[in-house]
């Protein structure tokens, strides 16, 4: 075959994005020119979602604004609440995330009766992206509840984002140092350019399709194992390998058996990943916090053996599996958390499709059999016509 096929996409530019920068020689990860590890150090999670819709963070008074209409739509929707209870406490969470999300959708085309008009004009678009980024952590939190056999959280408003999200979680008032370890690990999940789940967001929006399906789509592609769920795997790896004195004998094993160590590697930085310091400091605050110095003997042991055999480093899954254990996270919950995260990335991303929008529509080699006919077929006069104009055009 003569065509030059790009098999997923590999190395191919497809258009131009001012949201994110990722520099695979510098292993740098820039929200809207700012370095990540910084917008982690000193934002409310609040300021980076308003930064990656409207490029520039908020001044004061921008940010009190957000934070007013955030707070304002932060509880559960009773219809919502209902379509989530249909569903099996035994489902996956990110069916029940993704299956909220169009709930939402189908209500709001319904209160606003623009359900022929679902495309929305910018203004209305980046309103839909600010309440979705509201109504996730009650949708999550209530989830891990629900699988608890726990009752809804109302949320409190006199608390900020990731406070508030804990709080629904846990029903209790989380601890500063936890506030923040949370609040900095929505933030480095935010954004990663043109990833599979929010390409996926670009693809449905440039059909002209709403904002809620391509939030939806995106979510269905973030629940595939190559994509979201690293950071669940990394649990799974911590309770296999038990003790740091398994983690020799671990690795010779998983290593002969050809195993992928989760929470290594990445398809883009190849010599570390800019946020691991960061997410890896929140970790540390965290295991000294709640006073479990051996998840960081583990975290330190398999790291150092790991890298030192392979020459692969760790990825963001790997401080934030352990940091959102120790918070008091179910396994389960963790790619949905990635998802309230990731909100505010995918959205920005519509907003920027929508705004210089190209249907996203490559072609295809055919391999399949070549051409062939069903017996008795006799074509009308309209397909004869059709295929002596094709005819002539060859
Ligand atoms: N454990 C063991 N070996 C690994 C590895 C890992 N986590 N990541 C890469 N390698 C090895 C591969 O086996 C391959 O070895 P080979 O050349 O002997 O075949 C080599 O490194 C290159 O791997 P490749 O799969 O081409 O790297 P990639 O850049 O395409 O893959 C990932 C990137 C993320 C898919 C891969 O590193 C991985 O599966 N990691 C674990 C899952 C994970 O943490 N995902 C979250 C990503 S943010």
């Amino acid at each position: 075959m003569s065509e030059d096929i790009k098999k997923g996409l590999d190395g191919v530019v497809v258009d131009y994005t001012a949201v994110s920068k990722v520099n695979p020689l510098t292993n740098s990860l820039l929200y809207r020119g700012y370095p990540v590890q910084e917008l982690a150090g000193t934002q409310p999670f609040e300021a980076v979602a308003y930064l990656l819709w409207n490029g520039e963070l908020p001044n004061e008074a921008e940010l009190a604004e957000f934070r007013a209409t955030e707070r304002q739509h932060r509880a559960l929707a009773p219809e919502v609440k209902q379509v989530i209870d249909l569903m099996p406490t035994g489902a996956h969470p990110m069916d029940e995330v993704r299956t909220a999300v169009s709930a939402i959708g189908a209500k709001d085309f319904a209160d606003g009766g623009s359900v022929l008009d679902a495309t929305g004009t910018p203004a209305q678009n980046l309103e839909r992206s600010a309440r979705l980024f509201a109504a996730l952590p009650a949708i999550v939190a209530y989830g891990q509840r629900r699988r608890r056999g726990e009752d809804l959280i109302e949320p409190r408003d006199d608390l900020d984002y990731a406070a508030n999200f804990l709080w629904m979680t846990f029903g209790e008032e989380a601890d500063p140092v936890v506030v923040d370890a949370f609040n900095r690990s929505m933030i480095l999940y935010a954004e990663h350019s043109f990833n599979a789940s929010t390409f996926t967001a670009r693809v449905v929006t440039s059909t002209l399709s709403d904002l809620y399906s391509a939030v939806t789509a995106a979510i269905g592609a973030l629940k595939g194992p190559l994509h979201g769920g690293a950071n669940e795997a990394v649990l799974h790896v911590f309770h296999e390998i038990g003790s740091p004195d398994q983690v020799s004998a671990w690795l010779d094993t998983a290593l002969a058996e050809k195993r992928k160590i989760m929470g290594f590697g990445h398809r883009v930085y190849k010599r570390g990943d800019s946020r691991v310091p960061t997410m890896q400091a929140a970790l540390e605050t965290l295991a000294e916090h709640y006073d479990r110095p051996e998840v960081l003997d583990l975290y330190r042991t398999l790291e150092a053996e790991f890298v030192g055999r392979k020459g692969i480093y760790p990825n963001l899954d790997y401080p934030s599996g352990p940091a959102y254990d120790l918070m008091g996270f179910d396994v389960l919950t963790f790619t949905p958390l990635f998802v309230a995260a990731r909100i505010t990335g995918w959205t920005a991303h519509i907003l920027e499709q929508a705004a210089a929008n190209a249907l996203i529509r490559p072609l295809a080699a055919y391999n399949g059999p070549d051409e062939r006919h069903i017996d008795g077929y006799v074509a009308n006069a309209a397909e004869l016509a059709a295929a002596d104009r094709a005819e002539e055009a060859v």
